[in-house]
């Protein structure tokens, strides 16, 4: 059954710099919804608001159909930010415990997900490492691997994939498609194009405003391209 999850119409300001104008968006279970935009149209702006991180200047956000920001929703969200915010002093497995902790896995099951998120980032054998000596593409997985922690039913992932080779990407997305077949609704912006390839729906974004929204195929027919590539660069990407 699908049910809306997401319902949002934002405008958001910076001083008086207009950042989200006017701004859309509804979003169902069992859906994988990409943001595409050049640098700068706004889509961290977006997804931090969506998860109710920031707030809009104007408009509204609500998740199950209640307002954000709220504690209890943000619980059942798993956001994963542009930058990193991981512990470097620490390993990566004490990062996980201390998400696992404040995200409210409960005590039980701790040592059980940890193995399993990180078996999915093939960061398995790094969990006693401290992730000061981590390369980019390792944080990121890390940072995937605590989003994915506590099993929420919307997952906020902002360019999730950055540094992280073909091979592995394709392994998590394949995750990212059984998630979205369990229910889930993710969100994730990208610059990848084989990634918006596989997103159910995608929303284009430039200068603030959602320009296009739809299928990829849709999107793909409606620019007279055969690449996603080209359907964003005919959008002004
Ligand atoms: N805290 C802030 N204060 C002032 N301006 C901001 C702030 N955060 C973002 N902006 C501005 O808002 C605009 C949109 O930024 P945003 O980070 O949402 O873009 P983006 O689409 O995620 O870009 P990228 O693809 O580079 O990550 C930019 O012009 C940015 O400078
Ligand atoms: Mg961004």
């Amino acid at each position: 059954m699908t049910t809306t999850i997401i319902d949002a119409n934002v405008t958001k300001r910076f001083g008086k710099k207009k950042v989200l104008e006017d701004v859309t968006l509804t979003l169902t279970n069992n859906e994988i919804f990409g943001l595409l935009g050049p640098s700068g149209s706004g889509k961290t702006t977006l997804v931090k608001i969506l998860c109710g991180i920031d707030v809009p200047t104007e408009g509204h956000v609500s998740v199950f159909g209640k307002k954000m920001p709220d504690l209890e929703l943000i619980k059942r969200i798993g956001y994963m930010a542009q930058a990193d915010a991981l512990y470097h002093e620490l390993t990566a497995k004490e990062n996980l415990v201390f998400f696992a902790s404040i995200s409210g896995v409960k005590r039980n099951k701790r040592a059980e997900r940890i193995q399993q998120v990180m078996k999915l980032v093939d960061l398995e054998s790094d969990l006693n490492t401290k992730v000061e000596t981590f390369s980019g593409g390792m944080k990121r997985r890390l940072s995937l691997a605590i989003a994915l922690l506590h099993e929420p039913d919307i997952l906020v992932l902002d360019e999730p994939t950055v540094g992280i080779d073909p091979a592995l990407r394709n392994k998590i997305w394949d995750t990212f498609e059984i998630l979205k077949e369990s229910g889930v609704l993710i969100v994730v912006t990208t610059h990848v194009m084989d990634e918006a390839e596989r997103c159910s729906r995608l929303g284009m974004v430039r200068d603030g405003q959602l320009i296009a929204i739809g299928t990829p195929d849709e999107i793909k027919t409606k620019t007279e391209a055969s690449t996603i590539e080209q359907a964003f660069l005919s959008y002004g990407g």
